[in-house]
């Protein structure tokens, strides 16, 4: 893919964003909260896909995909006012069917079309889809990296109390009351993944978040997540009692695990343009 074709992408993108916006101040609020996450996921996932030696094309292909992996949430949102996928529609697929059925991506060669609607359809998979074509597998794990590191910024800028302005979306709408579902603690002592449906409350929430240092993929990831310190930030979100206190060594372990074992180690080998 070209430069031209991706700033086709982004005034798509833009438009289709506009014809969302809304006179009422807190749908407003939510629309322009997902700009600015697309917006700021497009620039990590650049970052990324830099620093793992993507290539100039490999690069603009990823941006691509940061910039639309979730442009299904504004319909999602227009049709049924929530972000929860639970409570309305799995807004990844829904992305992959607006880009395909207005045929967004035609000027892209068909594999790597292939690769975007992937992408977009399985950011938000609980677990790793079962892929044939190995770049997709790349960049997808690459815009799952790319939208957690988002994620995290924007709920420590909101819970951390700097940004009053944003919406309780931020937290799911979840209710911001005392203590934890002893289970997600348990499955984060046990490297599982948590899934969104046990969530009760933000700080079940939070530790939902701990829990995805379990599904990062790049170096490159690890290494936003250290100079961030979104795992020591996220800890101080939550109740400071004994119990816990086993999560952060475990976490740190397996972060640290990770960081030596992931140095020198680049990319998707598998991907290359064209391929
Ligand atoms: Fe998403």
């Amino acid at each position: 893919m070209t430069t031209n074709d991706f700033e086709i992408f982004t005034t798509f993108f833009s438009d289709y964003v506009r014809s969302f916006y809304s006179a009422d101040p807190d749908d407003q609020k939510n629309i322009l909260l997902k700009e600015e996450h697309t917006l700021q996921v497009r620039r990590t996932i650049r970052q990324l896909a830099i620093d793992e030696e993507f290539g100039p094309e490999g690069v603009l292909l990823a941006e691509t995909i940061g910039l639309f992996h979730d442009i299904g949430r504004f319909p999602q949102y227009a049709r049924h006012k929530t972000f929860r996928d639970a409570l309305s529609v799995n807004h990844g697929a829904l992305g992959a069917e607006i880009l395909a059925g207005q045929k967004v991506l035609r000027l892209l060669p068909p594999d790597e079309q292939r690769t975007v609607l992937n992408a977009v359809r399985f950011h938000n998979a609980f677990a790793l889809p079962d892929l044939p074509a190995e770049a997709d597998l790349c960049f997808l794990r690459l815009v799952r990296d790319a939208d957690k590191l988002d994620i995290w910024r924007i709920f420590l800028g909101f819970f951390e109390g700097g940004k009053k302005e944003m919406t309780a979306a931020v937290g799911l709408d979840l209710p911001n009351t005392p203590g934890y579902s002893k289970e997600i603690v348990e499955c984060v002592l046990k490297g599982k993944s948590v899934s969104h449906s046990a969530l009760r409350n933000v700080n079940d929430f939070t530790l939902l978040q701990l829990s995805w240092v379990y599904d990062l993929n790049f170096a490159a990831s690890f290494g936003m997540l250290g100079e961030n310190d979104y795992i020591a930030r996220l800890l101080a979100l939550l109740p400071d009692d004994g119990e816990l206190g086993g999560i952060k060594a475990v976490l740190n372990d397996r972060v640290s695990l990770i960081q030596k074992t992931a140095s020198g180690k680049r990319g998707c080998e598998a991907w290359s343009p064209g391929k």
